[in-house]
């Protein structure tokens, strides 16, 4: 087991590696052929082959003019963690969690009371493996459910987060997980462009296929998840109740979930400011507390915060077309020459200016050309409240 620890953080390495920094000239020439002819003669795949040829037929859905693949419903397994107490001691030790920030959260001044109680961690990441995460990176019931998911032979685990969350009466923003492309990473590229490429379909031939797992700690008040394994036009299917110690293992980047009102809900949602933070209390009661500005402002025993753990691997078919693709990234000037020729064929007036990626106009009319789904039957989001 140990010898195969480390074989995985040897290839975690590699893939973060790569995916950050191969950017390689050469990457524009194959870029321009994928849009121009079927096939990349280089060795790669045809234009949108590798995630179609991932799923079975019946569960892609065209929408908004892009290809996108919805997921098989996740597979749930139970009695996910044996050693529920290494979990304990990998949240003590990896105290404090701070507010959850990124997409979702547009954290303005500092001093604002706007953030819910939801806490987030990383526990590893391209710089970090914290001591005791391989008890979930290395999980081979978790891998071989990936497999068997996604009928692939390679996974890859790489990054792995903890969330903590409490008395949250709205539900999280539904919303499918952040894109990753070979080259074009949240390292090097802005967000809404990430999510253009994806809702776009035009690069679909650089996502780095990502599976999921979602590991639940405990049952809470509330707190199920809702998600939308037929698309975002069908009803969401929920996973709620008896939820404690189960995993979740499928495509959260290909389907839209949501986590759904957390309890306790008596006195509605309580927010702190950006700067709070969560952390296991030293007087021996086993309580968690928040404390922002010096006050402690919540306090509950850690089974009564819904805590959970997501895992996420790149998925390859074969080890063969791991090594075959790995050199074929994207780089900036790539995503907008394909971004441009399709705009060129549409008939839309703009282009991409690579000199002003932070003026809204270019997000703007991306966003008008390729929107995202919102799915039906989503919860008020508590970040649009
Ligand atoms: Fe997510």
């Amino acid at each position: 087991m140990g010898r195969c620890r480390q074989r995985r953080y040897i290839h975690l390495r590699n893939e973060l590696h790569d995916d950050f920094f191969l950017l390689e000239p050469g990457s524009s020439e194959r870029a321009r052929e994928s849009i121009a002819g079927p096939v990349d003669p280089t060795g790669g795949f045809p234009l949108g082959t590798r995630l179609e040829s991932f799923m079975s037929p019946n569960r892609k859905r065209r929408y908004a003019g892009s290809m996108l693949t919805y997921s098989q419903p996740p597979v749930l397994l139970r009695d996910a963690i044996g050693d529920l107490d290494a979990v304990v001691g990998l949240l003590e030790r990896n105290a404090p969690y701070t507010p959850l920030g990124g997409w979702y959260r547009n954290v303005g001044d500092p001093n604002a009371v706007t953030s819910p109680l939801w806490f987030q961690n990383d526990w590893v990441h391209a710089d970090l493996a914290v001591e005791g995460s391989n008890l979930f990176m290395c999980d081979e019931r978790v891998i071989e459910a990936a497999r068997n998911f996604y009928g692939a032979e390679v996974i890859v685990p790489h990054s792995l987060y903890v969330n903590i969350m409490a008395a949250i009466s709205e539900s999280g923003p539904a919303h499918t997980d952040n894109p990753m492309f070979r080259g074009r990473s949240r390292a090097n590229t802005p967000m809404w462009l990430l999510r253009a490429m994806l809702w776009s379909g035009l690069f679909d031939r650089w996502s780095i296929v990502q599976a999921t797992a979602i590991w639940w700690m405990n049952d809470v008040e509330g707190g199920g998840l809702s998600y939308w394994p037929d698309g975002p036009a069908k009803p969401p299917h929920r996973h709620a109740g008896d939820m404690a110690n189960t995993s979740l293992v499928g495509d959260n980047h290909g389907m839209f979930h949501q986590v759904e009102p957390v309890g306790p809900f008596e006195a509605g949602t309580q927010l702190v400011t950006a700067a709070a933070e969560l952390a296991p209390t030293d007087d021996g009661s086993g309580d968690w507390t928040v404390t922002d500005r010096g006050e402690v402002v919540y306090r509950a025993p850690l089974g009564r915060f819904r805590v959970s753990v997501l895992w996420k691997a790149s998925v390859y078919r074969t080890e063969e077309e791991r090594r075959s693709v790995e050199c074929d990234t994207l780089s900036l000037d790539d995503v907008a020459r394909i971004f441009d020729a399709a705009l060129a064929e549409r008939g839309v007036d703009f282009r991409f200016d690579l000199d002003r990626l932070d003026a809204p106009e270019l997000n703007r009319a991306l966003a008008e050309v390729y929107p995202e789904a919102v799915p039906i039957g989503a919860g008020r989001s508590v970040f649009d409240a």
